[in-house]
């Protein structure tokens, strides 16, 4: 079952290792905006250590028994995200299987920040597990694109950039293979306003600049629009912000929770939510947190949709990422073929064997695989392979079904509309 939560990634310790002279040590710190596993005190960067992370953000690992119960209440065989410890922790979760098994209603709300043209495979980990949730709960999906977010957080990005991003963006999370019937996604650049907007006053009204500060490691020079902006992404947790879908009787909706599928970095919001939740008369939102997909420099570098060489795009070709593994995926193997057969490999530190963890669907053939190469019965070389021959797959099935989304369904997603779902048509009347 899921044994450590997976390998570290995404660390943008060179800002923390300048800070840190070469005889003090540095904290991990993870926020939406930085990721870094900390220094320590001869200043080499070490990954994140999420069992810590955990214990200071307050949230609960996923036990052996919650699996069981998760795979009790909806008949279906655990992800193998939550197998192997790639979906690691939760808030409340225990909760939302209550909700299931009353047939008690709840939806299901992720997001992204379009930064970029395209999404890296790692941020396809958050929309896969969330496309199984919604195929194993068939429930309402709402995916926000906060345009807005990346516009006040990134220093020369236009409005102009990051309306085109979410266009694209859009596409490509329509490329995972929502149902349209039961998916709502939306720009807050378009959908900002109505009982949206009063949500977002209501929960802004509550955050202190103080604890906005705390949560997010903000100072003084941070804008006014990163500040406020917490209060947009919570917003969206509260059934009564779509009126469209749940239909526009507060007293009715407002009891109806959800459940958020993300990295664990997109944490610090959702505990600014949680906090006030209650005092709005609000349910609280449940999360399900992943730990990240490492970069291909492997512990000590971050996977960024900036820096080409750290990332496998969905954009790649096979032969693009043929060339990223080989050259660059960092490898927990030994000097030389000799050694590698004499002493094994680390897989743990192995990035070519991370990422089989996330993309291998078959268990056995993965602890074949763990096994041989710690055991030196397999070399560097071949792992690599073989890990190709999976990342190529996944991306050129992903890239099969985005070929075919059309503007029309982008539209069809991203129109204010109802939803229909759990086999009833219109499942909450207005
Ligand atoms: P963004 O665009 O930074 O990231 C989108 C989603 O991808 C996750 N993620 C990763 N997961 C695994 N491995 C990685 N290397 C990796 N990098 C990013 C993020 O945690 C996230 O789940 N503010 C948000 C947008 C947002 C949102 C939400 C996300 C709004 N509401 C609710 C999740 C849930 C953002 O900029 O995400
Ligand atoms: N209540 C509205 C209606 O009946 C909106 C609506 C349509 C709706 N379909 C829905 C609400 C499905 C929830 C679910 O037209």
């Amino acid at each position: 079952m899921a044994d450590e939560p997976g390998q570290p990634p995404a660390l943008t310790t060179l800002s923390l290792a300048e800070q840190a002279p070469s005889s003090h040590a540095a904290e991990q710190r993870i926020t939406p905006f930085d990721v870094s596993g900390g220094v320590d005190e001869t200043g080499k960067l070490l990954p994140v250590d999420y069992n810590k992370l955990i214990q200071q953000f307050g949230a609960t690992p996923i036990s052996p028994t919650l699996l069981e119960r998760f795979e009790k209440v909806t008949g279906k065989k655990p992800h193998r995200f939550l197998r192997r410890g790639i979906v690691f922790s939760h808030r409340d979760l225990e909760k939302i299987l209550d909700r299931h098994e009353k047939g008690q209603p709840f939806y299901l709300y992720t997001g992204r920040g379009p930064s970029s043209g395209s999404l890296h495979v790692g941020h396809a980990i958050p929309f896969e597990f969330t496309k199984w949730l919604q195929d194993v709960f068939d429930v309402p999906l709402i995916i926000m694109l906060t345009d807005d977010e990346k516009y006040m957080h990134t220093p020369k990005l236009e409005i102009s950039d990051s309306k085109r991003f979410t266009i694209e963006n859009a596409k490509d999370i329509i490329g995972i293979g929502f149902d349209p019937a039961k998916t709502f996604i939306f720009s807050d650049f378009d959908y900002v306003s109505g009982a949206f907007y009063e949500n977002i006053c209501r929960m802004a009204k509550r955050i202190t600049i103080n604890s906005v500060r705390a949560t997010f490691g903000f100072n003084d020079s941070n804008n006014v629009g990163e500040f406020h902006f917490c209060a947009t992404q919570s917003a969206t947790s509260f059934a009564t912000s779509f009126p469209h879908i749940f239909g526009s009787d507060p007293l009715k909706t407002r009891s109806i929770p959800c459940l958020i599928p993300c990295a664990i970095d997109q944490d610090p919001y959702f505990r600014q939510c949680r906090e006030h939740a209650e005092k709005m008369k609000y349910k609280k939102p449940s999360l399900i947190h992943s730990i990240f997909l490492p970069a291909l420099q492997g512990p000590g570098s971050k996977m960024s949709a900036s820096i080409d060489i750290s990332a496998i795009f969905l954009t790649d070709t096979p032969n693009q990422i043929k060339n990223k593994i080989n050259k660059y995926a960092f490898s927990g193997g030994q000097d030389t073929a000799e050694k590698q057969r004499e002493l094994g490999g680390r897989t743990k530190d192995d990035v070519a064997f991370q990422y089989l963890t996330f993309f291998l669907e078959d268990d056995n053939e993965l602890e074949q695989i763990r096994h041989a190469y710690e055991k030196g019965e397999m070399l560097t070389g071949e792992l690599k392979g073989i890990c190709i021959k999976y990342l190529q797959e996944y991306v050129a099935g992903f890239q099969e079904r985005r070929k075919k989304v059309t503007e029309e369904m982008r539209r069809e997603f991203m129109a204010v509309r109802g939803l229909t779902w759990g086999g009833n048509p219109n499942p909450v009347p207005t």
